[in-house]
C-alpha cells in the first residue's frame, strides 16, 4: 500500500486553528489529501470531521485526516506551519526530529506583537530576521523552508465557493521547494503565486500580514488581501 509520505499529502501543523483549517479545506477541495495536526490528536480528529462535513457534496475532494502534529509530519513531505508566533520555537523544537528528510516546510507565521502582549497590528522582529528564517535555523539540514500564505485571510479561504482575491508572495532559497509551494498556491482558486525572492525577503513580507489586519480594522472588513501589479505573466 502506498504510504502517506509518498501519496502527496500535505501536513498542516496547528491545523485545528483558523488558518490551518481554512487552508486544509481549500487543498482538500482541490483533491489534495490533508493530514491535519494538533498538539492533541483527538482535537485534530474532531476538527477533521467538521471540515470533511463541509466537503461531503463536493466531487473530487480528497480526505482530511486528523492526528497529532508529530504524526502528521512523519507522513508528508510538504508541511505547512500554522501556529501563533508565540508557539513557533516550541512547536518546531518539538517536531524537528520527526520531519522527513527532504521535507518542504512552508511557514505561514506572521510574528505579530501579540506574542509579547502587543497589538495584532504590529509585528516584532525575531532575532533571525523573520519567523521563516527562525524556522530555518531550527530544522535539521535537508529541510527546505519557504515563507508563504501570510496575506491570505482564513475568512476568505473558508468561503469555499468564492475564489480568493490575493497574491501569495513566496520566499525561499531552493528552487525545487518553491516549485512545490507554487502547486499549493495554484490549487486555491483566485490565488496567484508571486516569487518574492530568497528566504531573507520574508523580513519584508511577513509584516504586511499585520498591515492587512490593520486595514481590516480601519475599513471594517473581514479579509482584505494583497495584489502586486505590473508583473509579467
Ligand atoms: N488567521 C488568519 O487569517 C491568518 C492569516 C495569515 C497568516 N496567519 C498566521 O497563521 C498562524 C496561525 O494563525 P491562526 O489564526 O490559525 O491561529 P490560531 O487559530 O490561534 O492557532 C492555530 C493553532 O495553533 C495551535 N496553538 C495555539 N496556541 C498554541 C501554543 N501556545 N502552542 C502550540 N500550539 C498552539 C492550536 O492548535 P492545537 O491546540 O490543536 O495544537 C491552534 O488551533 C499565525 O502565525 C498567523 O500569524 C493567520
Amino acid at each position: 500500500m502506498m504510504s502517506a509520505a509518498t501519496d502527496g499529502s500535505i501536513a498542516v501543523v496547528g491545523g485545528t486553528g483558523h488558518q490551518g483549517s481554512a487552508l486544509a479545506l481549500r487543498w482538500a477541495a482541490a483533491g489534495i489529501p490533508v493530514l491535519l495536526g494538533s498538539r492533541d490528536g483527538n482535537r485534530a480528529r474532531v476538527q477533521a470531521q467538521v471540515l470533511m462535513a463541509r466537503l461531503v457534496a463536493r466531487s473530487g475532494a480528497a480526505p482530511i485526516a486528523g492526528m497529532s502534529n508529530d504524526e502528521v509530519v512523519q507522513q508528508a513531505r510538504r508541511v505547512v506551519l500554522t501556529v501563533p508566533f508565540a508557539a513557533h520555537v516550541r512547536t518546531l523544537r518539538a517536531l524537528r526530529d520527526s520531519l522527513l528528510p527532504g521535507t518542504v516546510l512552508v511557514d505561514v507565521t506572521v510574528p505579530l506583537a501579540v506574542a509579547v502582549g502587543g497589538p495584532a497590528t504590529q509585528t516584532i522582529t525575531p532575532w533571525a530576521g523573520s519567523a521563516a528564517e527562525q524556522a530555518a535555523g531550527l530544522v535539521p539540514e535537508g529541510i527546505s523552508v519557504c515563507a508563504a500564505f501570510q496575506h491570505l485571510a482564513a475568512g476568505a479561504l473558508a468561503e469555499l465557493d468564492t475564489p480568493v482575491d490575493c497574491d501569495v508572495l513566496v520566499c525561499g532559497d531552493m528552487r525545487e521547494a518553491k516549485g512545490a509551494v507554487r502547486l499549493l498556491v495554484q490549487a486555491i482558486p483566485g490565488a496567484r503565486y508571486v516569487d518574492a525572492g530568497p528566504l531573507e525577503r520574508a523580513r519584508l513580507v511577513e509584516p504586511l500580514g499585520a498591515l492587512l489586519i490593520a486595514l481590516n480594522l480601519r475599513h471594517k472588513v473581514d479579509h482584505c488581501g494583497l495584489r502586486i501589479t505590473g508583473l509579467p505573466g
